[in-house]
């Protein structure tokens, strides 16, 4: 009788010891069938266009400036013309604010004149300057995709 329960014993403890492998399997195969389903998924990421509508031109009067948060985009406007420059500092890519004499980085102090060039901080590169066109409809367009030298104005009828 003794013999039989030891032998019952045994046997749970092999089952449990069997579970417990299957278990530690399983869960060792859960990376793998992850990175075969990530590399299943197209590598693209979902963001928004780098190409944006900002308004008319006359949303835009001579001496505008005008911040979009939403693109990260300032929008200037003077007599020579219309030009973007980008809001994202270049250290580490926080969104830079407008000073009296160009911008500045609230994360590690970067600051940038006015064309966007860098005069102090850790910041490794100037500000980018955007191309803007203009619609069919009139609208003006930025393509953040497409760099300009930085100076780069646009005039528009
Ligand atoms: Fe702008 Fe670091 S992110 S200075």
């Amino acid at each position: 009788m003794s013999n039989k329960t030891d032998e019952k014993k045994e046997v749970s403890r092999r089952d449990f010891l069997g579970l417990v492998s299957l278990g530690m399997a399983v869960l060792a195969s859960i990376p793998v069938i992850g990175g075969a389903f990530r590399m299943a998924k197209a590598n693209v990421r979902y963001e928004d266009s780098i190409k944006f509508k900002i308004g008319m031109i006359e949303d835009f009067p001579v001496g505008a400036v005008k911040k979009i948060d939403e693109r990260k985009v300032f929008i200037f406007a003077d007599e020579d013309g219309f030009s973007a420059i980008s809001a994202v500092c270049t250290h580490l890519g926080c969104i830079v604010f407008k000073t009296e004499g160009g911008f500045q980085c609230p994360c590690h102090g970067s600051k940038y004149n006015e064309g966007g060039k860098v005069i102090a901080g850790p910041a490794p590169r100037p500000l980018s300057w955007f191309e803007i066109s203009q619609g069919i409809d009139g609208t003006l367009v930025v393509d953040a995709s497409k760099e300009v030298s930085a100076g780069t104005k646009y005039k528009f009828v």
